[in-house]
């Protein structure tokens, strides 16, 4: 193979060096093609842009494959938790148990928010969407924790890591609460991170609460799959932000309100609206893929397509297989999973969604679970942050420890030339 890439234009050569990954992905390294051509390119939504070399998570869209730092995202949904993968991601090697006891310690102590953030949260209306509150109280944190913003040493990066991680989950449980007018709590220390989770998120203050394990090994696996998914929507944003120097937190904080949009992680609540709205309308799913498939109509089929798998997202395979594990062990018959089966058949024999590669994404049946877990609609996307929090810490640490460039993209103007001011009474 060539060793460099080379482009004609105007009658004369350029030659790029071309970079191949581990995987031998090709990327052709365009560093000096304005120097030297004076020329850039131009690739709206970045369809065939690498914006960076990652080592965090490798995925091949052709073949359905996912692999966080080498592991398949199979073998982890099966035989790891979550903390083990959020170590994994953010460190690079799986935890022995020294490792993950001092990770889990150094989380637990952390697990705090100062009470002044109450008064933050109670600023907001009940009816405030948790991903703008979430987001909101993520950078928020920056103000209490002003140790966590300029970290520049693996040491500092690493306390503002611990930190947030202890602090998110409280967040988030405070998030869920303050709609339900629940009072605020900490859940319980001795619990695993995950169950403690759950605790915050669902515990009543006049029950002894208890919970099925089943849920909390569904969770555990639902936050795995979400862990990291390499340069999507909101860890680009994160990887931008925290290419100023802005600081993890303020980061993170742009790469929640990212993945709130319904094209990115937005997409499972509007799944399970969309499943709903078919439901009430009496169950034609035929009707609603002509809808998605009318260019006139607004209407798509959410939990479809993306920007990278061109074959089954291989976390959605799981996630249908947990749902009717889920359901049936929680004995929950929810109509809408079988409105999503038919839709999935229904797509998968239709020539306009086989034509455009279009599958079921991660989003498609993961909001299934969560209602049968009992979370309600408006937190399926704080579920997917929660899920998603360590790949956002991962590559912004990996970005921040190779001192990566600040994001500054180039563009091609397309608008007036240069005119002289006219007088307000001349126009
Ligand atoms: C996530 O990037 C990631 O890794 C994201 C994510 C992660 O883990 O971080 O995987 C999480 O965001 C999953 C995606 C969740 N979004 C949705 O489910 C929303 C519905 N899907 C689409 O809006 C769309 O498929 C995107 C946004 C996911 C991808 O859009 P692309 O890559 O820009 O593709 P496109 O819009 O150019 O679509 C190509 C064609 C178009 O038709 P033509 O112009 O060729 O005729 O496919 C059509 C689109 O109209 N199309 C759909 C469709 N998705 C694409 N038509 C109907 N329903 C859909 N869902």
């Amino acid at each position: 193979m060539s060793k460099t890439a080379t482009l004609e234009f105007d009658g004369k050569k350029y030659e790029f060096p071309v970079t191949v990954g581990t995987e031998d992905e090709i990327g052709i390294d365009i560093k000096k093609l304005r120097g030297e051509a004076g020329l850039i390119t131009l690739d709206p939504g970045f369809k065939n842009t690498g914006s960076c070399e990652s080592a965090i998570t490798f995925l091949d869209g052709e073949k359905g494959i996912l692999r966080y730092r080498g592991y398949a995202i199979e073998d982890l949904a099966e035989k790891a938790d979550f903390l083990e993968v959020v170590y994994l991601l953010i460190f690079g090697e799986l935890p022995n148990k020294e490792q993950l006891e001092k990770f889990n310690k150094d989380i637990k102590e952390q697990s705090h928010v100062d009470e002044e953030m109450k008064k933050i949260l109670d600023g907001f209306p009940k009816s405030a969407h948790p991903m703008g509150v979430l987001s909101s109280l993520t950078s928020a944190l920056i103000a209490f924790n002003p140790s966590s913003v300029d970290v520049s040493s693996e040491e500092d990066m690493y306390k503002a890591i611990v930190k947030i991680l202890g602090k998110f989950p409280v967040l988030a449980a405070w998030t869920l609460r303050k709609k339900n007018s629940l009072p605020l709590n900490y859940g319980d220390e001795d619990l695993g991170y995950v169950e403690n989770l759950h605790k915050m998120m669902f515990e009543k203050p006049n029950k002894a609460y208890s919970v099925d394990k089943a849920v909390i090994d569904a969770l555990d696996k639902l936050l795995i799959l979400h862990a990291d998914h390499e340069q999507n929507c909101s860890t680009s944003t994160v990887r931008m932000v925290g290419s100023s120097h802005a600081g993890l937190f303020a980061s993170l904080s742009a790469g929640i309100s990212a993945l709130w949009g319904p094209l990115h992680g937005g997409a499972n609540q509007a799944v399970i609206e969309m499943l709903e709205k078919i439901k009430e309308d009496g169950g034609d799913t035929h009707k609603f893929m002509q809808k998605a498939k009318d260019k006139e109509d607004p209407f798509r089929l959410m939990g479809f397509g993306h920007r990278v798998y061109k074959n089954f997202d291989p976390r959605a395979k799981i996630i249908k297989k947990s749902a009717d594990e889920v359901l049936a062990q929680l004995g929950v018959d929810d109509p809408v999973l079988d409105i999503a089966k038919g839709l999935e058949k229904e797509a998968l024999e239709d020539d306009y969604f086989v034509k455009r590669k279009l599958y079921p994404n991660v989003d498609f049946y993961s909001g299934i679970i969560y209602r049968a877990l009992g979370i309600p609609v408006e937190m399926f996307t704080v579920m997917f942050a929660l899920g998603r929090l360590p790949g956002w810490i991962a590559q912004w640490r990996e970005m921040r420890l190779k001192k990566e460039p600040i994001g500054r993209p180039r563009q091609i103007y397309v608008g007036e030339n240069h005119r002289e001011y006219k007088p307000l009474g001349n126009r």
